[in-house]
């Protein structure tokens, strides 16, 4: 990945907006505390978005940190597909179709078939999630998901015992992805888990953001996440699952083996050749703040990984 940079936008021009503003929500609950709305713009314009949770609860997976703004999490992006600066995926990605949509599933597994993204979302539970997300480049956000658990999906497709690693990946579509007309990365951008990363219950199919469906620079209709791992893992526009015996292939590893592993776990302790990974800069903030290992995550997964060298595996 390209070195660090500013963001491309100033946070003094970035609305705190947390708007996927639920109004209507608002206005009823304004109405039964007995509180006047003259005209629209008697609304806020601010609206937590820990106010969506029922009776404002925290799930048990969610971080209480001040989640990113909508528009920080939807104009400052790393979609190569759609060009290599963090503006260009929300620029280039309007033309881009995300529906309707099919998921190739093979390789070792009972049930493999091209299955249209409803049948795959049928009977999941659909959640909302405030994870952190750290980037590889030293820049962190806070971002709530919306998506279900990857596991659950695992079960249904009943993988077979030989089944080790989960390899995804993107859609090719140069017509649409004016990115992959040129050789930044090997296309199709490819990522993967071992088995017990993938049926993690942090590790998320993530279908939207901000109880929205999935911005197209997000990666829409369907990308993964596992928020103890860096941002590259995530990968966007999955088209195809596959499971497999060995260890695949995964696309920032092909560009730089060096400097990206399989693993990619967030770890403070280990630099990255061109950069230290010690500490990280959330978008809208000035001040650095120190990165966590496993990006905060560690005692939910760190067992995963008891035993093994983290340095050489990073
Ligand atoms: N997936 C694809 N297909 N192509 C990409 O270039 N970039 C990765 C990851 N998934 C990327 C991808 C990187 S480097 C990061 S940091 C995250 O997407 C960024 O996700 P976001 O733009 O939703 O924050």
């Amino acid at each position: 990945m390209r070195s660090y940079r500013i963001p491309a936008i100033p946070s003094s021009e970035i609305t705190p907006e947390e708007t996927y503003v639920n109004r209507r929500q608002f206005i009823r609950a304004a109405a039964a505390m007995g509180i006047g709305m003259a005209a629209n713009h008697a609304l806020p314009s601010v609206v937590r978005a820990q106010d969506r949770w029922p009776q404002g609860k925290k799930g048990p997976y969610d971080t209480d940190e001040k989640v990113s703004t909508f528009q920080e999490i939807t104009t400052y992006n790393n979609f190569y597909e759609f060009g290599t600066d963090k503006a260009d995926p929300a620029k280039n990605s309007g033309a881009f179709k995300p529906k309707p949509w099919t998921v190739r599933v093979d390789g070792e597994v009972k049930k493999p078939a091209s299955y249209a993204l409803e049948d795959l979302l049928k009977g999941q539970t659909i959640e909302d999630r405030i994870y952190r997300f750290r980037c590889v480049e030293g820049w962190s956000m806070v971002i709530p998901w919306r998506g279900f658990q990857l596991s659950t999906l695992i079960k249904r497709l009943e993988p077979t015992s030989k089944a080790k690693y989960v390899a995804f990946e993107t859609v090719m579509r140069p017509a649409e992805m004016i990115g992959q007309r040129r050789p930044y990365l090997t296309w199709p951008y490819v990522e993967g888990l071992r088995m017990d990363e993938a049926m993690h219950p942090l590790t998320l199919m993530v279908t939207g953001l901000y109880g929205k469906e999935l911005p197209n620079q997000n990666g829409a209709p369907l990308r993964l996440i596992t928020p103890w791992k860096y941002g590259f893992k995530g990968i966007k526009s999955i088209v195809k699952i596959r499971f497999v015996e060995k260890e695949p292939p995964t696309t920032w590893n092909i560009a730089a083996p060096d400097e990206y592993g399989f693993y990619s776990n967030v770890n403070p302790d280990v630099d990255h050749p061109r950069w230290s990974q010690k500490s990280e800069r959330r978008i809208g903030e000035f001040l650095k703040r120190k990165t966590l290992p496993f990006n905060g995550y560690a005692d939910q997964v760190a067992h995963l990984y008891a035993g093994m060298d983290l340095k050489r595996n990073y």
